[in-house]
């Protein structure tokens, strides 16, 4: 009579292959903690201990029409842990009697092949790959489940909320608080390139707005120039709207304002000018005194 696995294996089997499908289609793992988890895992333990307790009656009725000793080779058999068992099985050998009866014959060859039969652990392994095959692939087809493009963008559309959820909590630079640094210099190019570079063209030599890259300035409200192009930036020109109020219309947050200004300052101030004889617009305004505190 063959040894039926135990109970004690069969409930994290069972566990186990519970949670991979509740992970497949939920994604995350705050399933364990979710009523419908929970009561599928108690109706399935309750249907193991169930298969366990008829499995238990079947043997008794078979145990019943076997012969004396079948019978005490299968108490002393019982009596081995079943890990043990499992163990020995693995190694066993066949008696010869065993191999005569699972014996193909190769007679053209001469090798000799044995029909065994397949491992009770390779075989569940094998069906429970099938299984698996057909779930992943039906999940693939009908949910959103291992689909990169949706992965990308949920995770895309996380972390800008994270990103704005940030920004929301976070005091943005002003004119008072901002402060030039160099390692912001390569942000504001950025931010340059797709809000100013139209009018002041590339690298700021000028174009529908003056050079930016020359001592000249029609605009000098603050004593810096640093602070000036942050001022420039936030409230526009107060006497010619093309260059719009960026800061207050909202296009550009305290964040944009601080490292565009670092980058204007940084074109105008370390590096040569853009004279009109290299392309660059002609000054315009006065000449600046700026002072030399950043
Ligand atoms: C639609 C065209 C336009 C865009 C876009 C634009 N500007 Fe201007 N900008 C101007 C004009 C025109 C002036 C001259 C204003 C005046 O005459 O007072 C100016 C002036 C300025 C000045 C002062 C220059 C001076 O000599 O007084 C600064 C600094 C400046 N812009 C920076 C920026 C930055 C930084 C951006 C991008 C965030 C930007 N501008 C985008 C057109 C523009």
């Amino acid at each position: 009579m063959k040894r039926r696995t135990p109970v004690y294996i069969n409930i994290p089997i069972v566990l186990g292959l519970l949670i991979i499908v509740f992970y497949m289609f939920s994604q995350s793992s705050d399933f364990l903690s979710s009523k419908f988890f929970l009561g599928t895992a108690l109706i399935s333990i309750v249907v193991v201990f169930i298969q366990g307790a008829i499995g238990d009656l079947i043997e008794n009725e078979k145990f019943k029409k076997l012969t004396d000793t079948e019978k005490a080779t299968y108490i002393s058999d019982k009596k081995v842990p079943y890990f043990q068992y499992l163990w020995n099985g693995a190694f066993k050998s066949q008696s010869e009697k065993e191999e005569k009866d699972i014996l193909i014959d190769h007679g053209f060859d001469g090798i000799m092949e044995l029909d065994n039969q397949l491992p009770k652990w390779w075989l569940g392994l094998f069906y429970f790959g099938v299984a698996y095959c057909i779930l992943y692939v039906s999940s693939y087809f009908l949910t959103d489940f291992a689909h990169p493009y949706k992965e990308y963008e949920q995770e895309y559309r996380e972390q800008t909320a994270a990103i704005n959820e940030y920004m929301s909590t976070v005091t943005q630079p002003t004119l008072e608080t901002a402060v030039f640094s160099e390692d912001n210099v390569e942000a504001g190019k950025a931010v340059f390139e797709t809000n100013c570079v139209s009018c002041h063209g590339e690298g700021g030599k000028g174009g529908i707005g003056p050079n930016l890259t020359d001592n000249f300035w029609i605009n000098q409200p603050e004593k810096t120039l640093y602070k000036t192009v942050f001022w420039m930036v936030e409230n526009g020109s107060p006497n010619n709207p093309t260059m719009q109020a960026w800061g207050k219309n909202g296009v550009v947050s305290g964040f944009d304002m601080q490292n565009v200004a670092a980058y204007v300052y940084h074109i105008n101030q370390e590096q040569a000018p853009i004279t009109p004889a290299q392309g660059g617009a002609a000054p315009q305004g006065t000449e600046a005194h700026w002072e030399k505190t950043k």
